[in-house]
């Protein structure tokens, strides 16, 4: 087994460099696999004038697994569009075909003080939210800024073929047959015809799932679901835009967005693993971020991309442990609790790892 090691930007190495301990613990208990590492992001550009080098793509390509920290930087929010360090994320989703992005929004007992929502209202939350990934607003043709008559226009377009909507539906309703049967689709139907094209491919996929139950909503409806009764919901599949701005939202019900993994799935089951938080600049090399959210990653990657599912089951047990503890970074803090650094909370889990091996 491959790993391709992107860590990126900002508090993507530190984050990332937890994560790589965690499976450091695991190899030396006899799990076997190289890891590579490679430029992504921002610090790409510097080395070598391009974001996305054809090196790192290679690299992406050729592992049978990637895990990625971060991308981006004030300083690079002005260069011309295709350098920019989200573009180079964005050419790796669309280059590998992962079309296919979870989001677990899953509360942590011992974190439901850290959540702005009522602790009644959150516990025991644990819904799957998967967001296509590959198509959409994000790019559709034609796109642009230029002038029309004197005035200055932007285009972008809202893009769905009937081929990426029912196979992302089938990775739903398959992901919503393992867990409560229940799935709901998001999308705006009532404005948008690619969006009325989305609801009528996944009643059409729904045929073969006689036993899942599905619901659709709006998207505005759905934003407002989403904190007023959370735990109404199991699995959730809608496109890529809505996906981005709704697991955002999501994520707050979990009290931080610094406790997020994600994954993204090709039809050929090779994925790439990333913290749903961005680079963070404020923050790093402050040793102070949070680093959960890349080692629960690499547990998403143990489990879906390596085949290991077990391992997965411990390195999550380990992050219970510690919070079980009273160990917190700074932004899950709370009265009571011991605030520790990136690296000590890293090593924190190492440890519990350690002892929870069978
Ligand atoms: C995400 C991020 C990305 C996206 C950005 C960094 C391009 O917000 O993964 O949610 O919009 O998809
Ligand atoms: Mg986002």
């Amino acid at each position: 087994m491959k790993i391709a090691i992107l860590p990126g930007d900002g508090i993507g190495p530190e984050v990332t460099r937890q994560a790589v301990k965690i499976l450091d613990v695991l190899a030396a208990e006899g799990l076997r696999f190289e890891r590579e590492e490679a430029l992504i992001g921002g610090c790409a550009y510097e080395a070598t004038g391009h974001p996305l080098p054809d090196a790192t793509l290679a690299l992406a390509r050729r592992a049978d697994a990637i895990l990625f920290g971060a991308e981006g930087g004030f300083q690079y929010e002005t260069l011309p569009r295709g350098l920019r360090p989200g573009d180079a994320l964005l050419a790796v989703r669309k280059q590998l075909d992962l079309y296919a992005n979870y989001r677990p929004i899953v509360t942590f007992d011992a974190l439901l003080d850290a959540s702005p929502f009522k602790r009644e209202w959150v516990q025991g939350l644990d819904i799957l939210l998967i967001r296509e990934l590959t198509s959409d607003l994000y790019f559709g043709e034609p796109r642009g800024i230029e002038m029309r008559d004197g005035l200055r226009v932007g285009t972008n377009t809202m893009y769905y073929d009937e081929r990426e909507i029912a196979r992302v539906a089938h990775t739903a309703f398959q992901t919503a047959r393992r867990r409560h049967h229940k799935l709901c689709s998001v999308d705006k139907a009532n404005v948008l015809e690619a969006m009325e094209l989305w609801r009528t491919v996944v009643d059409e996929v729904a045929v073969g799932y006689p036993d899942v139950q599905l619901t659709h909503l709006y998207v505005d409806a759905a934003a407002m679901a989403l904190v007023r009764d959370p735990r109404q919901f199991d699995v959730i599949v809608t496109g890529n835009l809505f996906g981005d701005i709704l697991s955002d939202e999501a994520s707050m019900l979990t009290g931080s967005l610094g406790m997020l993994p994600s994954a993204s799935i090709n039809a050929q089951g090779k994925g790439l693993f990333e913290p749903v938080h961005g680079c963070a600049p404020d923050i790093a090399n402050q040793d102070i971020a949070n680093p959960l959210a890349s080692i629960l990653s690499a547990a998403m990657m143990l489990r879906q991309g390596l085949n290991q599912p077990g391992a997965a089951d411990r390195v999550e047990a380990a992050v219970r442990k510690v919070l079980a503890d009273g160990l917190r970074t700074r932004d899950i803090a709370q009265p009571g609790t011991e605030i520790v650094g990136t690296e000590a909370m890293g090593d924190a889990v190492a440890a519990a790892l350690r002892a929870n091996a069978q």
